[in-house]
């Protein structure tokens, strides 16, 4: 038996929500589970790039390391049990490393694949707690999984609190994907251990009105709310060009906000439907002169989160 399980690309923050808002994107990841039908077959894990790009694959192991693997040992673990016989076949069309939760698809996809070959032991609950275990944050976990808009929460006990938000489609998402990858761990080693008071106090204002402004539909609101001070100002460093292409967006029409996409490299910015060629020649200007080619992915929010599709 097999199980194949279809999982969105996630954008994590969206500025103010570090660690906690997250969307989810119309491009993909396939993971398939299959138990092997010889025994001793052992672990064989297969990666595929849909987008025939086999450099963005080198650093990821096809071994007992893999997350994927690691995730579904969590999950057999749950029930008392190894696994010892399994095919794992991941199809990416996801970056990596691009800030676009490639590694957070492949997890939730590979844990309810293995949940549905197991007959279903584990509920959504376990499998989001298990899959922010390995991944590390909820907030491209979540979007990941229950698709649309959401803010999610990692709690000491190890659950997920999540709640869907309302998103306004005449709010367009513009994706600015560089060329270059940036590993989200070295992304998080720059931020700092602690931050000043009134840092916390400006992102905990925005935050609140991010989720007012979606239930209001509120685009000034939102205009105010799509700043930071915890996490980008400490990564613009390992971006360059992101606080050109910030500081010359703010002002341009249509544009709404700008942000960084999760821990980078990518640029997100939210705009209301007009001036996409003058966004478009800002970025490509900004990281032209950094010697950064720019790919420009117009998407809508993706609704559905993972989807079993065999
Ligand atoms: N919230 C996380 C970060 C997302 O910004 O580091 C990483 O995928």
């Amino acid at each position: 038996m097999k199980v194949s399980v279809k999982t969105p690309a996630t954008i994590a923050n969206i500025g103010p929500g570090f660690d906690s808002f997250g969307l989810a994107l119309p491009l993909y990841n396939i993971v398939t589970v299959e138990e092997t039908v010889l025994p001793g077959t052992g672990i064989e894990i297969n990666i595929i790039n849909e987008k025939n790009n086999e450099n963005d694959l080198i650093d990821i192991p096809t071994d007992k390391n893999n997350i994927v693997y690691k995730a579904i040992e969590l999950l057999y673990n749950f029930i008392g049990q190894n696994p010892n016989e399994l095919k794992i076949t991941i199809k990416t069309q996801i970056p990596i490393s691009r800030g676009l939760g490639s590694s957070a698809s492949v997890i939730v996809g590979g844990l309810i694949a293995a949940n549905e070959l197991l007959g279903h032991p584990a509920d959504e609950k376990v499998l989001l707690s298990i899959a922010t275990e390995i991944e590390g944050h909820p907030d491209n976990i979540t979007p990941a999984f229950v698709g649309g808009m959401t803010m999610a929460s990692w709690e000491e006990d190890g659950s997920v609190i999540y709640r869907k938000l309302p998103w306004n489609d005449d709010w367009k998402l513009m994706i600015c994907m560089p060329d270059y990858e940036l590993n989200t761990e070295i992304s998080r080693s720059v931020l700092p251990k602690e931050i000043p008071l009134s840092d916390a106090v400006y992102n905990l204002k925005r935050s609140a009105m991010f989720v007012e402004a979606l239930y209001t539909k509120d685009e000034e609101l939102l205009k105010l709310s799509l700043k930071d001070k915890i996490h980008q100002p400490y990564r613009q460093k390992l971006v360059p060009g992101m606080t050109e292409i910030m500081d010359n967006l703010k002002h341009t029409n249509g544009v709404i906000g700008t942000v960084l996409c999760g821990a980078g490299p990518s640029i997100l910015i939210i705009y209301n439907g007009i001036g996409v060629s003058e966004i478009k020649e800002i970025v490509s200007n900004s990281w032209n002169y950094f010697n950064v080619k720019t790919n420009f992915l117009n998407l809508p929010i993706e609704k559905e989160g993972a989807v079993k599709i065999l």
